[in-house]
């Protein structure tokens, strides 16, 4: 049998003591796998005295990530200590150099730095695996990289978020605010104390970087992406999406356009029979459509020990299961050099159908000059009703208008129209329709 692959973990929090809890109750069946034994020889975390909950054997502590990530002493260097900078990113790269491979599940600093990092691991011939870093346990990274030969990638969306998935999912079941459930969320542990980087879209949008990268085989530009987060979504939009036949789903979409590739993170209305909007809770997933295949939908879990650890485990067993002289895909699916240059598309030019919730006084001529301002900007309406949907009183009342396909630049000039001619009561709100199977 060959020699034990020699693993060293770095980060021992939720999914860190979940991978060496998995790696030491499944090794018998990992050694039958992998042809060899998976042995965790190195560990690093902050506090040394905390119990992991778990048994880390004759495991080597290492204060220093990046002493570990160095030592002859391991094969293979886990990063799960996560944040884009400081000991996440100097550990992956000194591990890279010194010619380990590298398991990481970390979205945040492959969004950042996952071009220079996997320049690095082609040079030195070693694997940058990161199954992990989106959607969780979903195969999603593998089934890109390494299942879809041939085809083109017309449009990839999920829902890569379970705090904002699960927080919409009880808006609409329970009729709950938004503010109520976010402190369900962190009391269940589904959400962070600072939710800022889920709800607010940062955790998606640096999902949805690897992701594009994957599918249209361009450089990640994680700062390119537009992104709007959950925060304003109100009982009124849920009741109303729900009336006209849709859900809402914060999804991170990535298409090529004609004008290039666009990519936005923003709350989306979804038709309510489509696939992904039963998607529910926590759970994840990501849809891709291309020209042969046709749409694939991957759902799961997306978050939380066990089910990133499955994720990283498997990563580490490829390792385990490669021999020298075998050629791995690449690390974003072609060489790094050969990953384009990213052309973004303006969300201007972003074509769709849209759904506009106003709240107006309640005086003759709105709704006419509502339809002005939509047919001054060639917006063709579905269907523009009053509407129950929100705080109506003798004073004001809801208007809900459905576009047909529209460009951005249409709406936005629209709804500032309608803003200046003075007959809102309340900020308008808009929100993109997907168009999903
Ligand atoms: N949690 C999930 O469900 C999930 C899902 C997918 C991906 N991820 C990704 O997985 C990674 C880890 O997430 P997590 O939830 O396991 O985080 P976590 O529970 O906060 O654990 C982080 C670990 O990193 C250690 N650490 C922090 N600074 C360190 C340093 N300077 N040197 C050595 N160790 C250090 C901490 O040590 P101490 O314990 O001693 O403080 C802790 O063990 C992140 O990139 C995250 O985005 C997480």
């Amino acid at each position: 049998m060959a020699e034990a692959l020699r693993v060293g973990i770095a980060g021992l929090g939720t999914v860190g003591a979940s991978v060496a809890r998995v790696l030491r109750d499944k090794a018998a069946e990992l050694t039958r796998q992998c042809g060899r034994e998976v042995v965790v020889s190195a560990v690093s975390a902050r506090d040394p005295k905390r119990d992991r909950g778990v048994d880390l054997g004759a495991a080597k502590w290492f204060d220093d990530p990046v002493a570990m990530a160095q030592t002859a002493e391991i094969d293979v260097f886990v990063e799960l200590i996560g944040g884009d900078e400081g000991p996440s990113h100097s550990s992956v790269k000194a591990a890279l150099e010194a010619g380990r491979h590298v398991v990481t599940a970390n979205k945040a600093l492959l969004a950042k730095h996952g071009v220079a990092l996997a320049e690095t691991a082609e040079k030195k011939g070693v694997l940058l695996n990161y199954e992990a870093a989106v959607a969780g346990g979903i195969p999603v990274i593998k089934t890109m990289r390494e299942a879809m030969a041939g085809n083109s990638v017309t449009r990839v969306f999920g829902i890569l978020n379970g705090t904002c998935n699960y927080i919409l999912t009880r808006m609409e079941a329970e009729g709950l605010s938004f503010d109520d459930c976010l402190k369900d969320a962190q009391r269940l542990g589904y959400a962070e104390a600072d939710p800022t980087f889920d709800i607010e879209g940062h955790d998606t949008a640096h999902k949805l970087s690897i992701l594009t990268s994957l599918a249209f085989g361009t450089r990640i530009a994680a700062n390119d992406i537009y992104m709007e987060g959950i925060s304003n979504i109100s009982q009124a939009d849920i009741r109303a999406a729900g009336d006209l036949g849709y859900r809402i789903k914060l999804l991170g979409v990535a298409q090529r356009t004609e004008s290039g590739i666009e990519q936005r993170v923003h709350p989306t209305m979804v038709p309510t029979a489509s696939v992904i909007a039963q998607v529910h809770g926590v759970t994840n997933a990501v849809a891709i459509e291309t020209d042969i295949l046709g749409e694939l939908l991957l759902s799961g879990p997306g978050a939380g020990g066990n089910a990133t650890a499955s994720a990283v485990v498997g990563d580490i067993a490829d390792i385990a299961k490669s021999r020298p002289g075998f050629q791995h895909a690449p690390v974003f699916g072609l060489p790094a050099k050969e990953l384009r240059p990213y052309k973004k598309a303006q969300m201007r030019s972003h074509a769709g159908g849209y759904f506009i919730r106003l709240t107006v006084h309640d005086r003759i001529g709105v709704f006419a000059a509502i339809a002005k301002r939509m047919a001054d900007n060639d917006i063709s309406l579905e269907s523009i009703v009053q509407h129950a949907a929100g705080p109506d009183t003798a004073l004001q009342k809801t208007v809900i208008l459905v576009t047909h396909e529209t460009t951005e630049a249409a709406v936005r000039k629209a709804v500032d129209g309608i803003t200046k001619d003075d007959h809102l009561t309340d900020k308008p709100q808009v929100i993109r329709i997907e168009r999903a199977e």
